[in-house]
Formats: structure tokens, C-alpha cells, sequence
């Protein structure tokens, strides 16, 4: 498994992959829209084939993962990717990687914060606000769950890509 930059040759793949996750070509957090495929990002691949991918933007010293999707699930690309974009943002000066899910996606939730992150703000009913940009946000989510809620977590990048660096 390899994760490499992500490149133009890859931004319409990055495209069609948010759309299947996200139903729409953008994503809403903060009230900022995004177009991850417009993001900079990494993207994982074993052999020939594109197993995942991560987009990101960074803000003064906050770096936001804006989305994370592998396309196979228990196989460390999940791993892979974030710790790519956590060392990313720690040579570009960043002290904290942030980002948001909702309510029902538990493997995220479980996933992030066996990774150190820590929730930081919960807003009940905020896909409320998100449905309002993004008609076609589902009723339900993973497990049948309704999505309801976003949750924020936030990992201090304090020690991460110490002896690191891009070249
Ligand atoms: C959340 C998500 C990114 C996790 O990615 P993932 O690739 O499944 O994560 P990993 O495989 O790296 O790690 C998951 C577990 O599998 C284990 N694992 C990794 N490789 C393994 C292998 N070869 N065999 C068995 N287990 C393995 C890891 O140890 C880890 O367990 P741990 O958390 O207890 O340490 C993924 O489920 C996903 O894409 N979900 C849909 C999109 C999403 O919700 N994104 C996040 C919000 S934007």
C-alpha cells in the first residue's frame, strides 16, 4: 500500500467518490463549503487501484480533514491516509487536525478517537442547517441510524512528525 499526493489525474475519481459518500460534489462543515476535489489531499493505492483518499485544508495553525474514505474497510488505509495528513500539517506549522461526522457514523467516531482525537463540540440537529444546502443528506445513516448531529473532534498534533519532513 502506498499513499502519494493526490493530482490532477485523480480529482475526477476524488469527485465521483464524494458524491457516492456525501450525495453531492460538496461538503458542508462550519457552514464553509468544500469541494474536496478541488482540496489538497493524499491518496492510498495497492498495485494499480485507488483504495483511498484523503482531502484536507489548512487555516492559521488548525489543519481540517475534510474528508477520509476507504474503500476498504480494515485494511489500515483509514490509518494509512490520516497519519499522512496529520504529518502534513505538522511540517506546514499546523498544532491541531480537526474534524466533523455525525451522530450515526460510530466506526468514524470509534476510529478517530483510537487515534487520539477528542470530541470538541457537539451541535444536536445541526444537519438541520447542513439538509437546508443539501437537500438529498439522507434521513438515515450507518446502521439505520438517523442523522441528526454533528460532532467535531480534534487531535493536538503536540510530537506528531517529529524528525519528519517533506521534500
Ligand atoms: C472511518 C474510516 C475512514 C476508517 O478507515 P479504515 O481504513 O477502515 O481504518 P483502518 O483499517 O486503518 O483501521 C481500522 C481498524 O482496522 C484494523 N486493521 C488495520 N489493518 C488491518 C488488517 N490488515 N487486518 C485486520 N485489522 C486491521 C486497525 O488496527 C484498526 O483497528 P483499531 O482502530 O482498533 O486500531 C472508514 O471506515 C471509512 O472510510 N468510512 C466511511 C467514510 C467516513 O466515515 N469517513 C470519516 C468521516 S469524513
Amino acid at each position: 500500500m502506498l499513499v502519494t499526493n493526490l493530482s490532477d489525474s485523480d480529482r475526477t475519481w476524488v469527485r465521483e467518490r464524494t458524491e457516492l459518500l456525501f450525495g453531492g460534489d460538496l461538503v458542508v462543515s462550519r457552514d464553509v463549503v468544500h469541494m474536496p476535489a478541488e482540496l489538497p489531499g493524499f491518496i492510498c493505492v495497492e498495485g494499480s487501484e485507488r483504495v483511498g483518499l484523503a482531502t484536507f485544508m489548512i487555516e492559521g495553525d488548525s489543519c481540517e480533514l475534510v474528508t477520509l474514505d476507504a474503500l476498504c474497510q480494515w485494511c489500515g488505509v483509514g490509518s494509512a491516509l490520516l497519519d499522512a495528513v496529520e504529518k502534513a500539517a505538522a511540517a506546514a506549522g499546523c498544532s491541531r487536525v480537526w474534524m466533523i461526522t455525525t451522530n450515526d457514523n460510530i466506526d468514524a467516531l470509534r476510529f478517530f478517537q483510537r487515534r487520539d482525537f477528542r470530541i470538541s463540540v457537539v451541535r444536536p440537529n445541526g444537519m438541520e442547517a447542513i439538509r437546508k444546502l443539501k437537500p438529498g443528506v439522507p434521513s438515515n445513516g450507518h446502521y439505520g441510524i438517523p442523522i441528526r448531529d454533528e460532532i467535531e473532534l480534534e487531535k493536538s498534533l503536540a510530537g506528531v512528525g517529529e524528525g519528519w519532513r517533506v521534500v
